[in-house]
């Protein structure tokens, strides 16, 4: 399998624990703790996903989660991917939808944008301590659209996947015919939508 912008590994890890044999590739310095995190259960690399380092039709399965609408153009990452997929394999992909409190998000990107990763950190860090308050009722949901946080039950997983939302450029957000769109435009079948908003998997042909 080929978990695309691994990270720091996290769902490589469960791939890996299943039995999979792993390759990860990022573009970020991530590869250096998802090496330290996942060591012999998995080949981590540092890549591009618009220039693989693989040949054509090498992978039973490609997935990648949250990553694709961090590039310039999820729809061009998409068609980078489809022919790294064998004939008969899986591609699996997660993108991020729109939603009502992500509108407020977006807001604050403007400037969490331009902030140094160092202060960045510190912020989310700030906002992940809030969540607590954003459970209590009545004043839980304004909160909760006022100050967006992740809502990872572990704190850790809660600050990274807020610096995450907040530090990006690009981060696009897609429908779900837009997602299944494109693997028919690739020529995938047994599309399916899963219950993740917006997660599509596809398998390639096996005459392609
Ligand atoms: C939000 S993180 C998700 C990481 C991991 N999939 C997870 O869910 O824990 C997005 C990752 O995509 C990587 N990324 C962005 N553009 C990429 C590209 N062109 N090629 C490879 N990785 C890329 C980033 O470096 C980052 O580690």
């Amino acid at each position: 399998m080929l978990d695309v912008g691994v990270g720091s590994g996290r769902f490589a890890e469960i791939a890996a624990d299943h039995g999979a044999r792993v390759v990860g590739i990022d573009l970020s310095r991530a590869v250096d703790a998802a090496a330290e995190n996942l060591g012999d259960r998995a080949l981590i690399a540092q890549a591009d996903l618009f220039r693989p380092p693989f040949a054509d039709g090498t992978f039973d399965v490609v997935y990648s989660i949250g990553v694709l609408h961090h590039t310039p153009s999820t729809a061009s990452a998409v068609r980078a991917l489809a022919p790294l997929v064998k004939p008969g394999g899986t591609l699996a992909i997660l993108v991020y939808r729109q939603a009502a409190w992500y509108r407020m998000a977006d807001l604050y990107r403007h400037l969490t944008t331009r902030l140094s990763d160092r202060s960045l950190y510190r912020l989310s860090g700030i906002l992940a301590s809030l969540y607590p308050l954003q459970q209590l009722p009545v004043v839980g949901r304004p909160l909760r659209f006022l100050l967006p946080v992740s809502s990872q039950a572990d704190r850790e997983w809660r600050v990274l996947d807020t610096f995450d939302w907040y530090a990006p450029r690009y981060q696009w957000k897609h429908t779900k015919s837009e997602v299944v769109g494109w693997f028919r435009d690739l020529g995938f079948e047994s599309i399916e939508v899963l219950d993740f908003p917006v997660a599509v998997r596809g398998r390639r042909p096996l005459d392609k």
